[in-house]
């Protein structure tokens, strides 16, 4: 699906992480959508940020799937310097499980001479502000910048000998897995005007058809699932989603389905699965060395002919 979502600010959010990885980084929390915890992560943060322990926030926990969640856990926390926990805006109390994970990841740190650094990223909306505002509302404080640093990074004294750095701006992700930018889109986290909801949705169909289609009849009071715009076209018709003359809206009932999905009305649901994310990552790695293996035998190909041309050409003289 071509999605036109382009890295605004991306440079300047590039160099505050690259800036506190010089300062000083012991621990990165990647914020993870839990409907789609490998669609939501980002390469490009890891690749900042080599070297350095991870912890994963499933975030959202309460709008996914929980058995599906627990796949994701036991997923990274069997990853080596990885931990994994989940999270909602529902916990009010945040900062412990944080706390806990991010000691486990670096042991030596974390006392008054050896503050432990952690730096918090995560895509657009993937709930950053709401729990740094949980952090700061209950229980650390807020201070200016630190000399040397981007001037708005900011510092969360979470408890003694704790930081937590966040960068401004965010780390936009390439697309580079097809079914990730529909998954992106369906949850929300990339702007409408970027891609064709009818299509986002008729993909989001043809998960909830493989994954959850109880979900999928219950909601829309469905007697069977046929095709995926067959589908589309009766939540339309229950939706109201009709002109005058009879005809579906399909893009009315695109919209109707996202938001419902987003809102969780069709219940806790999970868009991937760690088996999923690991076969497509395979396919694309195997798609881009076709494209290479192509690219370096058409450039073989166009030497033989310049050097044959070369030598039709010193045999004429
Ligand atoms: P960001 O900084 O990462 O961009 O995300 P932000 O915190 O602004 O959150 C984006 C949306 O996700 C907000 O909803 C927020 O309320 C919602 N949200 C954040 N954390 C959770 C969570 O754990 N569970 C659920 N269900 N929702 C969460 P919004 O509709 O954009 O705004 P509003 O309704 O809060 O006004």
């Amino acid at each position: 699906m071509p999605i036109n979502w382009f890295p605004g600010h991306m440079n300047s959010t590039r160099q505050a992480i690259k800036d506190r990885v010089k300062a000083g980084l012991d621990v990165v929390i990647e914020l993870l959508d839990a409907r789609l915890p490998g669609s939501s992560s980002n390469p490009l943060l890891a690749a900042l940020t080599t070297g350095r322990p991870s912890l994963k926030v499933l975030n959202k926990q309460d709008l996914a799937d929980p058995a599906t969640t627990e796949l994701w856990l036991q997923h990274y926390n069997s990853q080596p310097h990885t931990r994994a926990i989940a999270l909602d805006a529902g916990d009010k109390s945040p900062a412990r499980a944080l706390i806990k994970a991010c000691r486990e990841l670096a042991p030596l740190r974390g006392d008054m001479h050896k503050p432990l650094r952690v730096l918090i990223c995560g895509i657009p909306n993937v709930g950053k502000s709401t729990l740094i505002n949980t952090l700061v509302g209950k229980r650390a404080a807020k201070t200016g910048d630190e000399p040397g640093i981007t001037k708005t990074e900011q510092k969360i004294v979470l408890e003694n000998g704790f930081y937590l750095f966040d960068t401004p701006g965010m780390l936009w992700p390439r697309i580079a897995i097809e079914q990730s930018g529909y998954h992106l889109a369906a949850s929300g986290a990339i702007g409408r005007n970027a891609f064709d909801e009818e299509e986002v949705a008729l993909e989001l169909i043809a998960v909830l058809k493989r994954r959850y289609p109880q979900a999928l009849q219950q909601r829309y009071g469905l007697a069977e699932l046929g095709a995926d715009d067959a589908v589309l076209e009766a939540i339309g018709v229950k939706r109201g989603a009709k002109i005058r003359g009879g005809a579906v809206q399909m893009h009315k009932a695109a919209e109707a389905l996202l938001m419902d999905f987003r809102q969780a009305l069709l219940g806790r649901i999970t868009l991937e699965t760690p088996e999923e994310l690991t076969a497509w990552h395979r396919e694309a790695a195997e798609a881009e060395a076709r494209k290479a293996a192509a690219a370096e035998a058409a450039r073989a190909a166009e030497k033989e002919k310049r050097s044959g041309r070369r030598a039709a050409s010193s045999g004429d003289a």
